[in-house]
C-alpha cells in the first residue's frame, strides 16, 4: 500500500476548484481514457494574468490531488511565472508522492504546458521551451503512451531519475507492452556516462583526458593525411590547438577539422567543450 501526504489526503478529499470554466481562454489536456488518466485544465485569464483556474480529471486520488494542487498554484500568477512549473514543483507542494504516482504530477505539468502552448501559437510564438522537454518535433521513444526522448531526458534531469522502473513511475514511458525499455536504457547511460564524466573531472584530470583523446583518436586521423595537432591550452571549457603539416596550409581544411576535433572531445571528454586554433 502507498504512502500519501497528509496534503495529498486533503486534496484528494476536498479537491479544490473542480469543474469547467465555460468561457475559458485556454484549454491544456494531458494524458488519455486509453492511458488509464486524463486531465482537462481550464484557464481563464485577465490580460497575462490566471484569474481563474479549474480541473476535470479520470484518475487515481493522485491525479486529483496534483490538479488541485497545480490550479493552487497557477491562479493569480502570470503565464511567464507558471511557464516554469515542473512536475516537481507538484510533487514538492502535495509534501511528495509515491515513486508509482509521480507520473500523475507530470500529467499536470503536460497538460499546464499543452495549454500554454495552445495560447502562445494563437499568439504567432512558433515552440516555445518548457520543463518537460516536449516539443512537437522530438522523437515517441514510447509509442504506447506517446513519451518523447525530451520528455525523459528532462524527466531524468529534473528528478535525478537512474533506472528504467523510475522512468516509467514518472513519465509512463515502458509500463505497457516494455518495448520501448531498451531505448529507455540506452538514454539513461548515455545521460549519466556523459554527466558523471563532466562532473567528476578535476581541471587537470580534464586536461590528462583531453591531452589522451588528441594523441589517441584525433592525432592518428590527421597524421593519414600529413597532417597533425598540438594541444597548446585549456582554458575552462576552451580546447586551444594549433594544427601543423598539411593541416594548417588551408583555411577551408582548418575549419573542418576543428568541427572533427570538437565533435570528439565533445564525445569523450564534456560536450561543453568548444576549440580554438591558435
Ligand atoms: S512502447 Fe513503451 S510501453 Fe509499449
Amino acid at each position: 500500500m502507498w504512502e500519501y501526504s497528509e496534503k495529498v489526503l486533503e486534496h484528494y478529499r476536498n479537491p479544490r476548484n473542480v469543474g469547467k470554466i465555460d468561457d475559458a481562454d485556454i484549454i491544456g489536456e494531458a494524458g488519455s481514457l486509453a492511458c488509464g488518466d486524463s486531465l482537462k485544465l481550464y484557464i481563464k485569464l485577465d490580460g497575462n494574468v490566471i484569474k481563474d483556474a479549474k480541473f476535470q480529471t479520470f484518475g487515481c486520488g493522485s491525479a486529483v490531488a496534483s490538479s488541485s494542487i497545480l490550479t493552487e498554484m497557477i491562479i493569480g500568477k502570470t503565464l511567464d511565472e507558471v511557464k516554469k512549473i515542473t512536475n516537481k514543483d507538484i510533487a514538492d507542494a502535495l509534501g511528495g508522492l509515491p515513486q508509482e504516482k509521480m507520473h500523475c504530477s507530470v500529467m499536470g505539468q503536460e497538460a499546464l504546458e499543452d495549454a500554454l502552448k495552445k495560447y502562445y501559437k494563437e499568439d504567432g510564438w512558433e515552440e516555445i521551451e518548457f520543463p518537460s522537454g516536449k516539443k512537437e518535433s522530438d522523437k515517441v521513444i514510447c509509442t504506447c503512451f506517446n513519451v518523447t526522448e525530451g520528455q525523459i531526458l528532462e524527466a531524468v534531469k529534473i528528478n535525478g531519475l537512474k533506472t528504467v522502473e523510475e522512468v516509467t513511475n514518472y513519465t509512463k514511458a515502458g509500463g505497457a507492452c516494455g518495448r520501448c525499455k531498451g531505448a529507455i536504457k540506452n538514454i539513461l547511460e548515455e545521460y549519466w556516462n556523459k554527466t558523471s564524466s563532466a562532473e567528476e573531472l578535476t581541471p587537470t584530470q580534464k586536461i590528462l583526458k583531453i591531452n589522451k583523446v588528441i594523441d589517441q583518436q584525433i592525432s592518428p586521423q590527421l597524421q593519414k593525411d600529413g597532417g597533425d595537432i598540438e594541444l597548446v591550452d585549456v582554458d575552462g571549457n576552451t580546447v586551444k590547438v594549433k594544427l601543423t603539416g598539411m593541416c594548417s596550409g588551408c583555411k577551408n581544411a582548418s575549419m573542418t577539422i576543428k568541427s572533427f576535433v570538437e565533435s570528439i572531445l565533445k564525445d569523450k571528454v564534456d560536450s561543453n567543450l568548444t576549440v580554438e586554433q591558435v
